[in-house]
Order: structure tokens, then C-alpha cells, then sequence
């Protein structure tokens, strides 16, 4: 269930001198379990200097594309992301998880306006998102407000700017650049009166059915927070965030002493003893099981499991509901258990 597959890369695109877009092959075999949503991304796991490093990228193609492309932008001090954006090549073999995630646009019969908010590399999911709104009904408005530093490290531009031509009248781009003044483009970062000017006065005539954000924690809480004081639903809202803080939440409880683990995958049982000061992820991947993860950040959603005997406290938590949370699910990277007893399934999620 949580298997990887080796897929061929088929192209590597370079997007600006900092990003790629990876294509990979889908053989026919492997091309319902590598159907996807928009918004969805996969993982990817990939030995570099004798080190496993696994990451998670979303899906920039449109599902209607049948292509599965990713983008990658290059991080400072990065391992992966260097790697792809230096030594992938057209050809080279990855193993890739199959797609998952839940920030999604499905598509219905009605018309769904949409607006979205991406930072950086943070577009990835909403080229995606975007494609598929203005595809499944011609009525259908896409509203993108895209920051970055300046144009040339801006990814998908030049694909943006061809769905704008494709689709006049129907999507619509506000640019923002904190680095550089262009014409018809504002400076500065996405912030609240970004998202008033984008509400109140250019598109104060749209019903939008939908937001979507995506990118780093300060925009996605600035956007978030402006959208509800204009009177915008919780439910309407959707985002993923890109990078997190490192800054965790402070414990209400101790975590003094051990802990008896047990650990349900893939109809096996597992059962080891783990320190309550360490992370429950850790602990699993210590005992060379192998648990499904990526990026180890509380950001995928890729770990999670239930908890099904005894507790375990969350030190960061964006992704699960208070719903889901009140049902027992946990990211397993983010989780210390402070029972002295925890038993986990990571098939019942
Ligand atoms: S591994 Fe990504 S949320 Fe836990």
C-alpha cells in the first residue's frame, strides 16, 4: 500500500536557473495507481551519497494532461532539490510513491470560480488546480495572485502566460515581486491588502466558490486570516503550506521515561521500546520499519496514522482536522507518546 515504484524520467525542463519540471513515464501497468487529483503530490525516495533522502513535490501537470510532472526549485544547502536541478537526467530511474495528498480541486457541474494564492515554488499545485477549473466548465474564472523575488525566478511564467492567452477573459493573474518593479505587477509580498485589493476592488463582482493557498506559513496565516475577516467561510479555504518554521509548540505534558510501542503496517505487528522525549516517526524508522513519511516537517501528511491504545501529543499540527484529531489520527513525525503504552495502525487511516 505504501510502495514505491521506479519510474523513468522522461524530460527534464528547466524552468528558471533555480527550478525543473520532472515528467516521468506512467507505464500503462501503473497508470490507474498513478491517476491523481489536482493539488495532489507524490514522494520521492532516491539514494545520493549512500543516504536515502525522501521528499515530497506536488503535481504541476493537470490530471487531464496524463502526464505526471513535478517542479522542483533548488534550495539553498538543499540535498534533493540540488541534486534534481544538476544531475537528473532524461533517462535516470526514481523510486516514486503513488500520489496522494488533500489539498484538491475536484471538478463538478456547476461553475466554480476560484482564486488562488501561491508564493515561490508554492505554484506547483495550483498550475494544476488552475488548468483543471478553467478545463471543466467555460464559465468557470481563475483569479492567481503569484509572489516571487523578480520574473526570471519566477516558475511556470512562461506557461502562465500561455494560459492567459488561451483563456482571455477567464484567468487572471495579479504578479506580485518583492525584488523588482515591473509594469501591471505589485511590489511587495502577498499580504493583507493584497488580498482586500484582490476582494473589495478587482473581483468584488465573483462569487468565488473556492481559495487556494499555497506556500510559506506567514502568507498562508496573513491570507487566511484576511479571507475570514472578509466574511469567508473556513471550509472555502484550502491550503498547503511549503516550508514550516522549526519553531514547535510547547508541551503541555512531561515527556519523562519510555514508552511501549506497538506498531500495525501492512498487517504486520511490530513492538519496541522508545524514549517519550523522541518523535514517534523517528523511533519507527529506528527500528527499520518501513513507515510511510516524507517530509519529516508536518507538512505532507504522508506519516499518519491512528492511534488506537494509549495517547500521543502533536508538537505542530496544519494538516489533520480537530475532527480527524478527535478520532485518533496523528502524524506520526510530529508525535511523542506520553502513555506508557501506545499502539498505532498505520492501515486504519
Ligand atoms: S512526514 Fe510529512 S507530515 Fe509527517
Amino acid at each position: 500500500m505504501h510502495d514505491y515504484h521506479a519510474l523513468k524520467v522522461a524530460a527534464v525542463d528547466h524552468l528558471t536557473p533555480n527550478a525543473v519540471a520532472l515528467t516521468f513515464d506512467i507505464p500503462e501497468s501503473l497508470s490507474n495507481m498513478f491517476s491523481f487529483k489536482a493539488g495532489q503530490y507524490i514522494s520521492i525516495k532516491h539514494k545520493i551519497n549512500g543516504e536515502e533522502i525522501r521528499r515530497a513535490y506536488s503535481i504541476s501537470s493537470a490530471p487531464s494532461s496524463k502526464k505526471l510532472t513535478v517542479g522542483i526549485k533548488k534550495v539553498a544547502g538543499g540535498t534533493f532539490s540540488v541534486y534534481a536541478n544538476e544531475q537528473i537526467n532524461a533517462g535516470d530511474i526514481l523510486d516514486v510513491m503513488v500520489p496522494e495528498g488533500r489539498f484538491v480541486f475536484s471538478p463538478n457541474d456547476l461553475v466554480q470560480h476560484v482564486a488562488a494564492f501561491a508564493a515561490g515554488s508554492g505554484i506547483t499545485p495550483i498550475m494544476s488546480i488552475a488548468q483543471t477549473v478553467l478545463e471543466a466548465n467555460e464559465e468557470n474564472q481563475f483569479v492567481l495572485v503569484y509572489g516571487n523575488q523578480n520574473p526570471e525566478e519566477t516558475m511556470y511564467r512562461k506557461e502562465l502566460l500561455r494560459l492567459q492567452d488561451k483563456y482571455t477573459n477567464r484567468f487572471f493573474i495579479q504578479w506580485i515581486f518583492s525584488r523588482s518593479t515591473e509594469i501591471d505587477s505589485l511590489f511587495g509580498r502577498i499580504e493583507s491588502s493584497t488580498v482586500n485589493l484582490i476582494l473589495k476592488n478587482k473581483f468584488k463582482d465573483v462569487n468565488f466558490s473556492g481559495y487556494y493557498l499555497c506556500g510559506p506559513e506567514a502568507m498562508i496565516n496573513s491570507v487566511t486570516e484576511t479571507l475570514q475577516g472578509n466574511g469567508i467561510a473556513k471550509e472555502k479555504i484550502h491550503y498547503e503550506l511549503f516550508t514550516s518554521t522549526d519553531a514547535e509548540d510547547t508541551l503541555v505534558e512531561v515527556l519523562d521515561g519510555m514508552a511501549q510501542v506497538e506498531v500495525l503496517l501492512d498487517d504486520e505487528t511490530f513492538r519496541f521500546t522508545m524514549d517519550k522525549k523522541a518523535l514517534v516517526l523517528d523511533a519507527v524508522l529506528k527500528e527499520n520499519i518501513d513507515a510511510p513519511y516524507s517530509c519529516q516537517g508536518g507538512v505532507c501528511s504522508s506519516c499518519i496514522a491512528r492511534v488506537v491504545e494509549g495517547k500521543a501529543e502533536m508538537v505542530k499540527n496544519q494538516i489533520l482536522t480537530d475532527g480527524e484529531v478527535a478520532e485518533g489520527l496523528i502524524l506520526t513525525c510530529q508525535s511523542h507518546p506520553i502513555t506508557p503504552n501506545l499502539k498505532i495502525d498505520y492501515d486504519d487511516v
